[in-house]
């Protein structure tokens, strides 16, 4: 272990665990390893289930080792969990730490979403869905830290030119996947929000942006109902 970390492997890879939330997460070589700042989204997500119907359908995309909906599983027990990822490896993570119960999918996103949701029965009924998508400009990705760098898979990163590929994909979707009180809670860097904002709305969606107290990490709020709170 002390070999591997000395090559500058990540200690999270090397012990096989994050603690992420409250809880303690399965991951290992070859997976995104979940970051503390997603926490915030995770307790969006979390509220927005409390003020959704009994039993909501509640969706993460890009979901990795599915930090999102393991906090949803312990948080929000009568939540229906639909995790997707074209990982295998990361699926087979998230199937660590999501219940028996979650459904843990194969899929191409954004493109597959549509095919994932009719699969399970709830095309048109996603009541939240959660994402940290990948968002980091391409041109940008050689500044991140070596660790993620060289261990990390690159498509868990590289979000394309300004790196919203993945979160316009998302946000396109709204009206079809979503119920219509259905909400999409979206990380991204609070330098781009306020382009992704434009879009939702550009799109006739209701949308407005949520920020971590300590200002590192925006979260796109995105609703079919237009009368959505200004923000
Ligand atoms: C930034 S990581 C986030 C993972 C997890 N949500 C988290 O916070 O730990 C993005 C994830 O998106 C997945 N991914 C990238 N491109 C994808 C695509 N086109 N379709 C489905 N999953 C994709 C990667 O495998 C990776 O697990």
């Amino acid at each position: 272990m002390v070999r591997r970390r000395e090559k500058g492997e990540p200690p999270e890879h090397i012990v096989g665990y994050v603690k992420f939330a409250d809880l303690r997460l399965s991951v290992g070589p070859g997976v995104f390893i979940p970051r503390r700042r997603s926490a915030f989204v995770a307790d969006l997500v979390i509220d927005a289930c409390h003020a959704s119907v009994v039993r909501p359908v509640v969706v993460e995309a890009y979901c990795g080792a599915a930090p999102i909906g393991a906090v949803v599983a312990s948080r929000a027990e009568s939540a229906r969990l639909i995790a997707v990822d074209h990982s295998a490896v990361a699926r087979r993570h998230a199937r660590r730490n999501l219940p028996a119960s979650a459904r843990v999918v194969h899929g191409a996103l954004p493109g597959a979403m549509t095919g994932v949701l009719a699969g399970e029965g709830v095309l048109g009924a996603v009541d939240v869905l959660g994402a940290v998508a990948p968002y980091v400009p391409s041109s940008r990705r050689d500044l991140l830290p070596a660790e993620a760098l060289d261990h990390e898979p690159a498509d868990s990163h590289d979000g394309g030119h300004d790196g919203l590929d993945a979160v316009r994909g998302l946000i396109a979707g709204t009206r079809r996947w979503c119920s219509a009180d259905g909400v999409m809670l979206l990380e991204c860097h609070r330098d781009q929000a306020g382009v992704a904002r434009l879009y939702a709305q550009s799109h006739g969606l209701g949308c407005r942006v949520r920020h971590s107290h300590d200002g590192q990490t925006a979260v796109v709020e995105v609703r079919v109902a237009r009368d959505h709170p200004p923000g």
